[in-house]
């Protein structure tokens, strides 16, 4: 809370920040995740609290802690994060910089899984609920602004671009996570703001000053 500034340009405003991966348990000891080291989202939630929000930070099993004077929601699974981002609502802004786990496995076992002399387990999927296009297309009680985020490779901006149509957010945050950039598990970003105004291309920086910048932007277009 004290890192909350009294009278910032977001004093008075709500937002949630998705953050982190989700594990989508196996069984008690396995589960499938995408990469997500959290930090881009927790320097979000950070540079938006130290603006005045109101921050609601609704984090799957990150590598880094939470920052200081934010609302946390910890949670595992994708269907856990969907729930605790609804019950965040109404906001003026949402930021979901999660890493969601596209499928969960069909039935999870509730024992261990044992293994067993020349058989393979099968795993079947279900596709998760898209916190961020479900939310983007709210009929009532939409965020006034809905910020996505979107790892890409090979055409960044076509994919982003096409990406944030298919959702119906206002913005998506875009970056090239080939292997080649060294941006994925690394401490700076190099991001590419898509909103109906077009593509803005930012200079590689600290995640920390992407997201010092995002909130920039978030707060004058909250103002
Ligand atoms: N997202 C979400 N819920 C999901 C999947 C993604 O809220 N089930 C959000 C992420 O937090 C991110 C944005 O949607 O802000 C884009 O995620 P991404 O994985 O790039 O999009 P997908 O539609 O899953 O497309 P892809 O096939 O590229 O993974
Ligand atoms: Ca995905």
């Amino acid at each position: 809370i004290e890192a909350r500034l009294s009278d910032g340009p977001l004093k008075g405003k709500r937002i949630v920040v998705t953050s982190g991966p989700t594990h989508e348990p196996i069984d008690p000891v396995r589960y499938i995740a995408n990469r997500s080291s959290g930090a881009q989202g927790t320097a979000i939630a950070r540079a938006l609290a130290s603006l005045g929000a109101q921050v609601v930070f609704v984090t799957g099993p990150a590598d880094v802690p939470p920052p200081e004077g934010v609302e946390v929601v910890r949670v595992q699974s994708a269907r856990d994060m969907r729930a605790a981002v609804l019950a965040a609502l109404p906001a003026d802004a949402a930021v979901m910089a999660a890493a969601v786990a596209d499928w969960r496995v069909a039935s999870e076992s509730k024992s261990k899984i044992k293994k067993t002399k020349g058989a393979l387990p099968v795993l079947e999927f279900e596709e998760n609920p898209d916190i961020l296009a479900e939310v983007s297309q709210m009929v009532h009680g939409r965020p006034g602004l809905v910020v996505g985020f979107a790892a890409e490779t090979d055409d960044v901006i076509a994919h982003a671009t096409a990406k944030r149509a298919r959702k119906g957010c206002d913005w998506i945050v875009a970056n090239d996570v080939s292997p080649e950039t060294g941006i994925m598990g690394g401490t700076e970003n190099a991001v590419h703001l898509i909103s109906d105004a077009g593509s803005e291309d930012w200079p590689r920086m600290g995640k920390q000053a992407v997201a010092d910048r995002l909130a920039d932007r978030i707060a004058a277009a909250l103002s």
